[in-house]
């Protein structure tokens, strides 16, 4: 058998070439149409590609990288400091902006209530990622800022000072100290005081009808507009020569528990006289020994007896402090903060956690 090529064995070799050449050709011009096609472009975000892989092994990999949370607004349109996570928290830093341009791609968004509440057009319109969170977040309860039913079926998270939320941001919150502590009560000179940004004789918040009777039995010491002048650098050394502080709230939630409680009295060192949800709900969140409920008493005048025996009886009023040899209140610390926190819950949650709220007002 002969090793060379016949004449028809050359004829079948080119055409055979000739073929392969052709398929070089053709799959370099696909691979340059392909090339050409719209390419990841940094600047601009990318639109979401449903994940090949299964979705929980995708969301432990997205999770586990540094959480980028859009701020739909600045609360009350007042630019807040940003705070770092792993420094306030502990927690692996998370990104925050404000940039609505990061909408498609940001993990999560966090819409602050009263910035949006008004108008259904203020709310995110794009359609977003399904793995995208939309955190909603109010300080203040809904007789305030209402919560309109555009609302539902919208957010996958609630954050507020409800315990029931999904992100529970109370005004303040008490920590057990190492050990116990001596209790030191500042020195008092004064009776009672009341600090009032808000003055409207409103009977249905019933607080200002209340200071109205109690007054009659007792002397207080009212501030703000209207009223002695406090800067906000003299609240606390000025609050703390009370030995009672009107903690009335301006409208009676559950949980509703602000900070005329956690700052005015129990920062200043003064004891509250609280108005606000009942006292069992109170004591879900501070010692039943370290405040006084106006519902204790009958009537304003029964209580203003109290604080007068109160007065005069330091062992007794002393005993409002106990608390404080084993705990100490620590109340709400900035915005940014409270964003940490929102962080944290995203980067915690279960990995496959699939949630809406289907009526926030509820
Ligand atoms: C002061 O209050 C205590 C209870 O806390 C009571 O035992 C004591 O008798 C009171 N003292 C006076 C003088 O009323
Ligand atoms: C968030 O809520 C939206 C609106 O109901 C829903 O379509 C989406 O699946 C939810 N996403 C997550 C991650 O829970």
């Amino acid at each position: 058998c002969s090793m060379e090529p016949t004449k028809g064995q050359i004829t079948a070799g080119r055409k055979l070439l000739a073929f392969f050449l052709l398929q070089v050709m053709v799959s370099a011009i696909l691979l340059t149409y392909l090339r050409s096609l719209p390419e990841a472009d940094p600047s601009v975000p990318p639109t979401y590609t449903p994940p090949k892989e299964p979705l929980e092994g995708s969301l432990v990999k997205r999770r586990s990288s540094r959480l980028t949370i859009l701020l739909w607004t600045w609360p009350y349109g007042i630019r807040v400091p940003i705070e770092n996570c792993f420094e306030v928290l502990g927690i692996p830093d998370c990104q925050f902006t404000v940039d609505r341009s990061w909408y498609p791609k940001a993990d999560a968004v966090l819409v602050h209530h009263y910035d949006v509440y008004l108008d259904a057009q203020k709310l995110p319109l794009d359609p977003r990622s399904p793995i995208q969170r939309w955190v909603w977040y109010s300080p203040e309860p809904p007789s305030k800022h209402p919560v309109p039913a555009f609302m539902d079926n919208l957010f996958n998270l609630t954050m507020s000072y409800r315990r029931d939320s999904d992100i529970y941001a109370p005004y303040g919150w008490l920590e057990m100290l190492p050990g116990p502590q001596e209790v030191t009560i500042p020195p008092k000179s004064k009776l009672v005081a009341w600090v009032v940004s808000n003055w409207k004789p409103d009977y249905v918040q019933g607080r200002v009808r209340y200071y109205e009777e109690l007054r009659k039995h007792i002397q207080v010491d009212v501030y703000g507009r209207g009223h002695r002048p406090l800067p906000g650098n003299q609240l606390l050394p000025t609050l703390s020569h009370y030995k009672f502080y009107l903690a009335f709230e301006n409208s009676q939630h559950e949980d509703y528990i602000s900070e005329k409680v956690w700052r005015n009295a129990f920062h200043s060192g003064a004891v509250p006289v609280v108005l606000g949800p009942p006292r069992k709900n109170y004591e879900s969140h501070i010692p039943p020994d370290s405040f006084i409920h106006v519902d204790d008493f009958l009537s304003p005048q029964e209580l203003a007896a109290f604080l007068h025996a109160l007065d005069k009886n330091a062992t007794r009023y002393a005993s409002y402090f106990r608390w404080r040899s084993q705990m100490k209140s620590v109340h709400y610390k900035s915005w940014g903060y409270q964003f940490c926190k929102a962080c944290r819950a995203l980067q915690q949650s279960p990995k496959t956690m699939y949630q809406t709220v289907p009526q926030l007002s509820k």
